[in-house]
């Protein structure tokens, strides 16, 4: 083999050998893929764990005060909202605990103030009362507005649903709070 004959099978090598390695980089290139920050599929009762803290404040800041459609809210419509809840609340007086805490004159009353209901660590520890806007708040996404509740139920999406059931919960009550 004189030195010509080696020198295009060495050349020959080192194409391939690039080639195969360009082949491969190429590839890297074509099909790098940008995972998606957040699931694309919502699965409808699934909580979606993919969203971090700071999307949390930003859902919170989203949500308008609840007081202006209160005014305008229906208890007749939230009687219908609340049929979603029935089968893991009473509401109405005397009522007992289910799976949730009876809710008659839950407006104002302490969060997980219930006696004798075994309220997750979350909601017993939470320490504030269900103003409006805590309810709100709550019913949007309760998963995410108490981090550790233990209601297994994806939220209200719809500003008028959870007007409407609001008023509704706030007249189940012997001391219903004047919203208009
Ligand atoms: C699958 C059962 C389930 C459904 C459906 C459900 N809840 Fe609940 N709810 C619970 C449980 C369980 C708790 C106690 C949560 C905890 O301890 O973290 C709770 C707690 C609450 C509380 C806090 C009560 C308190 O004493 O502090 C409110 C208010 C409430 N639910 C309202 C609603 C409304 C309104 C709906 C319907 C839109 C609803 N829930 C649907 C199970 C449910």
């Amino acid at each position: 083999m004189d030195s010509f004959e080696f020198n295009k099978i060495a050349a020959a090598v080192l194409v391939t050998a690039l080639l195969f390695i360009g082949i491969k980089e190429i590839g890297n290139f074509v099909y790098k893929v940008d995972k998606p920050k957040k699931s694309a599929y919502k699965i409808e009762g699934v909580a979606d764990n993919t969203k971090t803290t700071n999307e949390k404040v930003k859902i919170e800041e989203k949500l308008a005060s609840i007081k202006p459609l209160l005014a305008s809210a229906s208890i007749e419509s939230g009687a219908k909202v609340f049929k979603k809840c029935a089968a893991c609340h009473s509401i109405d007086k005397g009522g007992a605990n289910k799976i949730g805490p009876a809710l008659w004159g839950v407006v104002n009353r302490k969060i997980g103030g219930v006696q004798g209901f075994k309220y997750s660590t979350a909601m017993a520890k939470y320490g504030k009362n269900w103003s409006f806007e805590e309810l709100n708040g709550f019913l949007h996404k309760p998963m995410k507005y108490i981090k550790g509740t233990k209601m297994g139920f994806i939220g209200l999406k719809k500003d008028k649903d959870r007007a409407n059931v609001i008023a509704y919960m706030n007249s189940k009550s012997d001391t219903p709070i004047p919203v208009k």
